[in-house]
């Protein structure tokens, strides 16, 4: 009998998910006599509106290395797959898809709104399998999402390079890094391009604290500074507004990035220095994965393939302690996994000198 797979991409790109694929379908390919594999185009859409293709092992070659992916995604938000619009009912119709081409399992690529989706089509009876995506690595029980370290390299190779701008006209940088409501990746790039002030949406800061840092500097012969702060970076005086009024707040800022408020604040009390900002954006979701990736998106695809061979479906899978593992889809959907303030990450970082922003 052919086993009937069916494979999306879903939400915001990342680095490595060609690879996962790859990975999942070599193993299917390698283990299974007789296998079929659909791939859902532009994600869940496509699983909506029967728009896939009949895949072919040799669709699946020479990609581990490409960036993007080779099925396209798009996002389809959690909060309106119930929603009905014009008559079309988005869930019904993914339903009604799995049915007709007598899918045996579906296996989703996707970060935390997407998993929640693939949670509900699990809970709907479809058996579904997740894999962990996003550069944010803010997927609750894993320790790792593909896309992440790749990220981290791009945005470290970012502020390398403002760092030489920075210091030949002895500015003060306050640079924009993704990872939508956490701080993983501003952390671990801000640590590993070596900049003293870190902010994260996790550390309110206090725009005093900033500038004192930068004055430090300053007053021991550094007269340039490169701030590394979050896109969701956030002051303390914001951390207590109601979360409607800060919601109000960031949408009127109307795109502008969080990192011009910074700078317009950092000017008012340090009104001699010289402050540019910079916005790294979507660069940190472009390009080739890096071995890292390569490696742990390939091993993730592998165990998503080993679930389905042993129809142990409504699971995610997951990194734990080094080792690939999985975890029910329905104990991580909803849940985000933040950069723990007391941690030892930035505990120790704080030892030597980096500042949070925050005291
Ligand atoms: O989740 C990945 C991510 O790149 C976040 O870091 C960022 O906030 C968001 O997606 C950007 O989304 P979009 O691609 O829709 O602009």
């Amino acid at each position: 009998m052919t086993l009937r797979v069916g494979i999306l991409t879903s939400g915001g790109d990342c680095q490595a998910l060609n690879a996962t694929m790859r990975g999942l379908s070599k193993t299917l390919y390698n283990c299974v006599d007789d296998v079929e594999i659909i791939g859902f185009k532009r994600g869940y859409y496509g699983l909506m509106h029967e728009d896939y293709v009949k895949m072919k092992p040799r669709d699946f070659s020479g990609i581990i290395n490409e960036g993007g992916t080779i099925l396209g995604t798009s996002r389809q938000p959690f909060k309106e797959m119930r929603v009905i619009v014009d008559g079309f009912d988005k869930v019904a119709a993914m339903k009604k898809t799995y049915k007709k081409l007598n899918l045996d399992a579906l296996a989703v690529l996707g970060g935390n709104g997407s998993l929640k989706s693939a949670n509900m089509l699990a809970q709907e009876g479809l058996n579904v399998i997740g894999l962990p995506k996003t550069i944010d690595n803010d997927t609750w029980g894993t320790d790792y999402t593909f896309g992440f370290q790749s990220a981290v390299d791009i945005a470290t190779r970012y502020l390398d390079e403002i760092h030489t701008t920075a210091r030949s006209h002895s500015r003060v940088f306050v640079v924009e890094v993704m990872g939508h409501k956490v701080g993983h990746i501003t952390l671990a790039a801000g640590l590993a391009a070596g900049s003293d002030i870190i902010l994260l949406p996790e550390i309110p800061y206090d725009i005093n604290v900033v500038a004192k840092k930068v004055k430090k500097r300053q007053k021991s012969g550094k007269g340039f500074t490169v701030i590394a702060a979050a896109e969701g970076a956030i002051s303390k005086e914001d951390a207590t507004l109601p979360k409607k009024k800060y919601k109000a707040k960031v949408a009127a800022r109307n795109g502008a990035s969080v990192v011009k408020e910074i700078a317009t604040q950092l000017q008012e009390v340090l009104p001699d220095a010289e402050i540019r900002t910079a916005v790294i954006g979507h660069a940190q979701r472009g390009g080739r994965p890096d071995a890292y990736d390569r490696q742990i998106s390939t091993r993730f695809g592998i165990e998503g393939a080993r679930l389905i061979m042993n129809r142990s479906f409504g699971r995610l899978v997951v990194l734990k302690q080094g080792e690939v593992d999985s975890i029910a889809l329905e104990d991580t959907a909803g849940k985000l996994k933040y950069v723990d303030p007391n941690g030892k990450a930035v505990s120790n970082a704080r030892l030597m000198g980096v500042t949070f922003g925050d005291k």
